[in-house]
């Protein structure tokens, strides 16, 4: 199997990097990889959430603070990069780097409002705009997701995944227990699916396939009727 190299980034903060990270890795090691998971962000929330679930990994598990391009012949399956809530040098490194960029969106104007610049820098590395696919993140039914989603598809960005808000994936990250087996599996599905078009983004990279956009696009109902456990 070839490593995957995905990076989580967006210039604003709140948004749900670190937990779609944290995810993420989670599910790549439940799945049975290593995981390299280099976390950029000084806050070291990455660092900290994964360091509570350390009994369950163990030796698959490996985390460190910064990038070196040494990093691609890691012995690790996933790499996975928490990004800080800046486009500094960091992040420019981490775009370069990374296959996939997963970008979260709340639907806010200063989620969305500086992804022109990103989307700048990413073409001056190389990137193709469909490497940083939008993660959709508590997309409701009111007013300015309306408006999020209008600006979205007017400026033809590409969306891998809507997440919903669930109140128990806070908890889970913060108390050490492995997600997976704190949400329902209905609950998870989006993350999985998340999870799933990542990988099968690189396969279509590694195949030699400059357009992966059909892969964000393939995507399926909601689940939104579970309650948790
Ligand atoms: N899907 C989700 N459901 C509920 N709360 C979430 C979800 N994703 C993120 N959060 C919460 O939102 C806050 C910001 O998330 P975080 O991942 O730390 O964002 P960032 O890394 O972009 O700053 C945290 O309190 C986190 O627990
Ligand atoms: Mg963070």
């Amino acid at each position: 199997m070839s490593k995957i190299a995905v990076a989580v980034l967006n210039r604003k903060g709140g948004v749900g990097k670190t937990t779609i990270a944290v995810i993420l890795a989670e599910i790549a090691l439940v799945r049975h990889n290593r995981v390299l998971a280099v976390d950029l962000d000084p806050s070291r929330n990455f660092t900290d959430a994964l360091g509570f679930m350390r009994n369950y990994f163990r030796t698959s598990l490996r985390v460190k603070s910064t990038l070196e391009d040494s990093d691609a012949d890691a012995p690790e399956e996933w790499i996975v990069i928490d990004c800080p809530p800046n486009l500094g040098d960091d992040s420019a490194h981490a775009i370069d780097f990374a296959d996939i960029v997963v970008v979260p969106v709340r639907p806010d104007f200063f989620s969305l409002s500086n992804l022109g610049i990103m989307y700048a820098a990413a073409k001056k590395a190389g990137k193709e705009k469909a490497q940083l696919p939008l993660v959709k993140v508590g997309y409701d039914t009111s007013v300015m997701t309306k408006i999020a989603n209008q600006l979205i598809s007017e400026r033809d960005y590409p969306v891998a995944e809507d997440l919903p808000l669930h109140k128990h994936i806070p908890y889970n990250i913060t108390s050490g227990r492995v997600w997976s087996t704190g949400l329902i599996a209905r609950s998870r599905q989006p993350y999985e699916r998340l999870y799933d078009k990542v990988l099968a983004a690189v396969d279509k990279l590694n195949a030699g396939v400059t357009d992966i956009n059909e892969v964000w696009t393939d995507r399926k109902e909601e689940d939104t009727d579970d309650a948790d456990i």
